[in-house]
């Protein structure tokens, strides 16, 4: 079966068609149309329309990136035919609530299914809770193909690891996980992979298991950075820096450097949340997850209590005050703002009638606007009470004490996150 479909893809006779052309899927689209025939799909027109003039709008992929591959990008389902395998890539937030959110998954199944042609491979790359994509995704692609499972069709589940903004681990170079419903489909998919991913693949002993890989790869981030944060917390109260903690017990060749910080992003702050659900399900209400994801959603505040205690302490007015923020995206060097804890702590501050200035030039402006009612300062001011240097974009690691100071009045406060000017011991500095 691998041989076959990869035969059949070198061939020309059958396509690759990948739904979603976001952060996951675009970036696979275009090295798959390296080698093969690919349909990009996705309903969104405006990025349809983007990609038609070969440009990523996340500027995540270079323009000569979209040269001399076979891609077709298309939001029309009439497009979704001779497919041999279809790859999903399609958002897996959650609601308000917290519980997976299968809207999209559920959909682009169905789109899938209504295209579905005999002897397909359907391989899903969303992050989902072990058994997902059997429970949920499956039953969907029959019920809207009139196929027979296992019969007709067969399905397969390859997480991403992909890291926007990363230049050094990239799709290529970082080992993927395939996994499939039958040693055939494994083959498949672990071959078709191989064409693209330099660093080979880790066969996964069954689709449930490397679902559970790829929600405990993030579910461990998590915890370790919540349990930084929590201990942040505590030595702040004991007037210690983290960092230098860190870096004392780093030399301890067992300890695990990790390091504090605002956990935002579509992720490590979303991904958890889909294993505790399955967990609860079953009839364990998880501990220390959840306990780990309430330290970091709660940092926001730790971090605005800190700017109120230092105008309290000032006898400045929070509405005569003004504070800058450096960086609102959910991490450096990348435009991308869902749920951005930043957005949280400019929000808290803001509700106490506070100016904030938020300076960033990675950020759509407008994209920014929409989402959360926020504007942006095309330049940065000055007579700030505080920075909060939120975000390490690489414009700022560059910045200079002596210009951080002038920013700020006198006994400004630079509250530093990512400890980016650790070493700038004239300035009233505090950090995470
Ligand atoms: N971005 C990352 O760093 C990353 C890393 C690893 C895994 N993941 C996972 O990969 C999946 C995709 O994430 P992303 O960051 O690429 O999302 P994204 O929001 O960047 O892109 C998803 C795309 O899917 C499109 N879409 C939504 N519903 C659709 C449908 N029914 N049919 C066709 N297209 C549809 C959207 O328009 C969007 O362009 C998620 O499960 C995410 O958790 C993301």
């Amino acid at each position: 079966m691998g041989g076959m479909l990869l035969q059949q893809l070198k061939n020309e006779e059958k396509k690759i068609a990948v739904i979603g052309m976001g952060y996951v899927g675009l970036p696979i689209a275009l090295a798959f149309a390296k080698h093969f025939h690919v349909v990009g799909f996705d309903i969104d027109k405006a990025l349809i329309e983007t990609l038609h003039q070969g440009k990523d709008p996340r500027e995540e992929i270079q323009d000569e990136e979209f040269q001399n591959v076979k891609i077709q990008f298309t939001k029309n389902e009439d497009d979704l035919k001779d497919i041999s395998v279809y790859i999903v890539a399609v958002p897996t937030p959650v609601t308000k609530l917290k519980s997976p959110d299968l809207r999209p998954l559920i959909s682009a199944s169905k789109t899938i299914g209504r295209n579905l042609e005999k002897g397909a491979i359907v391989v899903y790359e969303s992050t989902v809770y072990p058994g997902c994509t059997q429970e949920e995704c499956l039953p969907v692609l029959e019920e809207h193909s009139n196929l027979r499972y296992g019969d007709d069709f067969h399905i397969a589940y390859s997480p991403e690891r992909i890291n926007p903004g990363d230049k050094v681990h990239t799709l290529s170079n970082t080992i993927k996980i395939v996994s499939g419903d039958t040693s055939d489909t494994l083959d498949a998919v672990a071959g078709l992979y191989e064409v693209v991913i330099e660093a080979g693949v880790h066969r996964a002993a069954s689709i449930k298991v490397a679902e559970a890989a790829k929600i405990i790869e993030n579910a461990q981030r998590d915890l370790n950075i919540a349990f930084m944060n929590e201990i942040s917390i505590i030595f702040d109260l004991m007037n210690i820096n983290t960092l230098d903690v860190i870096e004392a017990a780093g030399t301890k060749w067992n300890f695990l450097k990790f390091y504090p910080g605002l956990v935002g992003g579509h992720c490590i702050g979303v991904d958890p949340y889909y294993l505790t659900y399955k967990s609860e399900q079953l009839g364990y209400k998880p501990e220390i997850i959840l306990a780990g994801r309430k330290v970091n959603d709660n940092l926001s505040k730790h971090v605005v209590n800190k700017v109120l205690g230092h105008l309290e302490g000032n006898n400045v007015a929070f509405d005569q005050s003004k504070i800058l923020v450096l960086g609102i995206t959910f991490k450096e060097n990348v435009s991308d703002i869902r749920n951005s804890k930043v957005v949280d702590v400019v929000q808290e501050l803001q509700h106490y009638n506070i100016q904030v200035d938020v300076y960033d030039p990675y950020v759509d402006v407008n994209e920014l606007e929409k989402s959360y009612h926020i504007s942006t300062v095309p330049e940065i001011g000055g007579g700030y009470q505080a920075i909060i240097a939120a975000v390490k974009h690489e414009e700022f690691t560059t910045f200079s004490e002596e210009k951080l100071k002038t920013l700020m009045v006198e006994n400004g406060m630079l509250l530093d996150i990512k400890s980016m000017y650790k070493n700038f011991k004239g300035l009233n500095y505090w950090a995470l």
